[in-house]
Formats: C-alpha cells, sequence, structure tokens
C-alpha cells in the first residue's frame, strides 16, 4: 500500500426528515446564501422544506445554476456575495449546483481572477467561505468530497479544481428528495458512482485488501441495486442505498493509499464541453473502450475484476477479461446508457477536435502510470465509435 493522508471533514445527516436538522447545522448569525439549479428543487418541495427549517434567519437566495456549472454564472453569484456581505453557504441540488458552491465559496475569498481557481486546479485557493448541502441526486459523491468541475461557456473548457478548503462542513441525505429525478437522471447517477468506483479501483494490483475488497462490494451493490432503483422509483430502501453507495464511491476512502486512473473522465469532460454530452454518459462510451485499449497494463486488476465481480471462474485469461468488459457494457446498456459515439452521431472526424483539446488542457500523460498519452487516447476514442 503506498503513504496517504487521509481527511474528509464532512458531517452526513442521513435520512428521511435530516433537512430539518439544518437549524443545528447553519450558525444562528450566519448572513446565508442558498445556491440551487433550475426549478427541480422548488417543485418537488425541497426548497420549501430547507426555507422552513431555516426560517427566521438572514437568507438571500441564488437560483439558475446550470448542470454543468458555468463560471459565468457562478460569477453572479460571487457578486451577490460580495454585494450583500453574505459569509455561509448552502447548496441545495445534485452535483452541478455542489459543484458550483464550491467554486463560489473560493472564488469569493481569492482577490485575483476567479478563473485562476481552474488553470491552477485549485492550487491558488488559500481561503473558502463555509457551505454545506441538501443533496437531491446521488452520482457524484461531490456532497463529500473536495473536488468541483466548472464549465466556462465562452472558451467550452470543462476544468476540475480540488482544495481541502473547498469540503462541506455538512451534507443532508434524504433519500425521498430522489423520488422526483428523471430516471435518465437515476441511470446517469448509476453509472457516474460506478466509473468513480472503477477509476480508483481497476489500475494495478497495489496490496489494498480494504480497498479493493470495499471497491468490489460497492460494484456489486451497484449491478444489483442500478436496475431496481429505476423500476421502482420510491423504494425508500433502494434509494437510499443508492444515496449512500454513490457518496462512498467518491469520499476518498475506496481510494486512500491505492493508485488512481482517472484518463476516462479527463476525456468524458472533453466530450461534454464540446457536445454537450451528460457527464456519466460520456464515461460510458469512454470506459469500455480505455479497459480494452490498457488491457495489457490492467491485466492483474482486469482479472480480479472478472473473478470478484462479475464471477467468471472458467475459460483462458484474455477470455474472461473480454467477457468482464462486455458485462461492464451490458450493464450501462442495460440502463439506457449507450456505449458508443455514434449514438451520439459522433463519428471520427471528431477525433482531431477532441484529441487538440486535451493537448490544450495538458491532458497527455493520464492515468495510474501517465502513461495514457495523446496517443493513447486517440485510440481509446478511435475504439469507442
Ligand atoms: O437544475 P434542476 O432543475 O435542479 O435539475 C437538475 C438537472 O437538470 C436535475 N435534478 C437534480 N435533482 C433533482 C433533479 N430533478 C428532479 N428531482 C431531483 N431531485 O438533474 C439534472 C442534472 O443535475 P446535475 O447536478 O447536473 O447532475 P449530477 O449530480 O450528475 O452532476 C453532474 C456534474 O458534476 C460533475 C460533472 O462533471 C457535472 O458537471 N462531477 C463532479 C464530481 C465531483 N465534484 O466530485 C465528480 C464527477 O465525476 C463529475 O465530474
Ligand atoms: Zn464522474
Amino acid at each position: 500500500m503506498q503513504n496517504f493522508e487521509f481527511y474528509n471533514p464532512t458531517r452526513i445527516l442521513f435520512g428521511q426528515g435530516m433537512v430539518a436538522k439544518l437549524a443545528e447545522q447553519v450558525p444562528a448569525d450566519a448572513r446565508l446564501l442558498i445556491l440551487y439549479g433550475g426549478s427541480s428543487a422548488e417543485k418537488n418541495g425541497t426548497l420549501a422544506e430547507v426555507r422552513a427549517a431555516l426560517d427566521g434567519r438572514m437568507v438571500h437566495e441564488f437560483g439558475g445554476i446550470e448542470a454543468n456549472p458555468t463560471y459565468e454564472t457562478l460569477m453572479r453569484a460571487v457578486e451577490t456575495i460580495r454585494r450583500e456581505k453574505l459569509d455561509f453557504l448552502l447548496a441545495v441540488g445534485g452535483g452541478s449546483v455542489i459543484d458550483g458552491t464550491k467554486f463560489v465559496a473560493a472564488a469569493v475569498a481569492y482577490e485575483g481572477d476567479a478563473w485562476d481557481i481552474m488553470t491552477t486546479r485549485g492550487a491558488c485557493v488559500t481561503a473558502a467561505l463555509p457551505y454545506g448541502t441538501v443533496l437531491t441526486l446521488p452520482a457524484t459523491g461531490s456532497e463529500m468530497n473536495c473536488g468541483s468541475v466548472i464549465t466556462r461557456r465562452q472558451t467550452r473548457e470543462k476544468l476540475a479544481f480540488g482544495n481541502q478548503l473547498v469540503f462541506p462542513r455538512f451534507s443532508v441525505l434524504d433519500p425521498t428528495k430522489t423520488y422526483s429525478l428523471p430516471l435518465r437522471q437515476v441511470a446517469n447517477g448509476v453509472v457516474d458512482a460506478f466509473v468513480h468506483i472503477m477509476e480508483q479501483y481497476l489500475t494495478y494490483p497495489a496490496g489494498g485488501m480494504a480497498q479493493d475488497r470495499f471497491a468490489e462490494s460497492l460494484l456489486v451493490s451497484l449491478i444489483e441495486i442500478g436496475p431496481k432503483v429505476i423500476a421502482e422509483p420510491d423504494n425508500y430502501d433502494l434509494r437510499a442505498n443508492f444515496m449512500w453507495i454513490a457518496t462512498l464511491a467518491l469520499n476518498g476512502l475506496i481510494g486512500a493509499g491505492v493508485p488512481q486512473d482517472w484518463a476516462t473522465h479527463m476525456i468524458g469532460h472533453e466530450l461534454t464541453a464540446r457536445y454537450d454530452i451528460d457527464h456519466a454518459r460520456t464515461l460510458a462510451v469512454v470506459l469500455p473502450s480505455m479497459l480494452r485499449i490498457r488491457k495489457a497494463a490492467k491485466r492483474g486488476k482486469l482479472l480480479q475484476y472478472a473473478r470478484r465481480v462479475w464471477n467468471l471462474h472458467d475459460g483462458d485469461e484474455d477470455t474472461r477479461i473480454e467477457t468482464a468488459i462486455a458485462k461492464t457494457e451490458a450493464f450501462f446498456e442495460s440502463l439506457d446508457i449507450p456505449t458508443r459515439l455514434s449514438a451520439y452521431t459522433i463519428g471520427a472526424d471528431a477525433i482531431d477536435g477532441l484529441i487538440a483539446q486535451l493537448d490544450a488542457h495538458g491532458m497527455t500523460a493520464l492515468g495510474e502510470r501517465a502513461e495514457v498519452s495523446l496517443d493513447v487516447s486517440r485510440r481509446v476514442l478511435e475504439g469507442a465509435l
């Protein structure tokens, strides 16, 4: 196992009715800004519950944070906070609202051009406003991590940053708040969480016994409940399990002390930036091809994945590996998530542009051994056509 530091200060308030606990979590004298997305949090009653829990507090609101939150919109929130001298943030929504809130929390405290936060990947952040979240969409794990992905509309760039100063203080996870999700978003969430686990697990054997078994149990659980959370949208236990699994998939635990990949995510971000494909859908297209192209480097873990996650014990090693990848694809497809670029009418002529974007963003040596060069990324994209 590699040396590691583990730090996660986020308090979790999990379960039905926990929104009422907001009053205990938000300081009584806070000058608060509630940030939310489009109309879903208003329509499903989450915002009403939040307002009721914070009745009597000094509260402003900022709505309109888009899916794939943009720098342009978020900078308007920064202006509001500075003008009104607000000092505590509350994100109500999915990964986009939470990511956007992380950026806002850091940008308010930053004196230079706030886009520096993205180009330095968070290294320039030295202070951030405190904030909490009320999660409405299990998928990204953003509710319990310190990463954020922001899009600059003007230049069609989608970049990630991370900094320990932007962990949420607390996150409320009430599974009933997910009942109103469109099934497409539920399927996206299952696939996003699945790929988060794979990016931290499917690298090379590194002796992280607990991390491996933990990752495998999360993968097996997602395979088991993925179709059910879609078939039974208001089954509390299924939604509760799904919500907690998605959080555990990216709160740092399974990735501590083991190598991590993230090449699939970096290529996926370029697909979203250029073609507006939902985040999880880009991953479903890239991951299977990534595993095939890097089969040799990932051989040890692919065999372990085949054996422990898909129960493949018979046949030669190559057949088991190929079957495990095919089963992964079939799992995504069973959730109605395509695994080929052609489903988005993206052809070979798109690849040069995507590679140029990766190059422009310094994504030239990705993966657990930094061996995913632009040439490897090109082959991955060709394999996903
Ligand atoms: O805008 P509203 O009206 O609220 O609708 C949203 C949005 O259209 C809707 N929604 C959310 N909760 C709902 C609901 N609709 C009905 N009922 C509810 N309870 O769902 C749509 C998608 O929301 P969004 O927040 O964009 O989805 P998700 O949570 O999948 O977040 C995706 C973003 O997170 C980033 C992605 O790149 C993408 O920008 N990621 C963040 C990560 C992190 N911080 O660690 C890691 C991930 O890999 C990912 O990159
Ligand atoms: Zn993701």
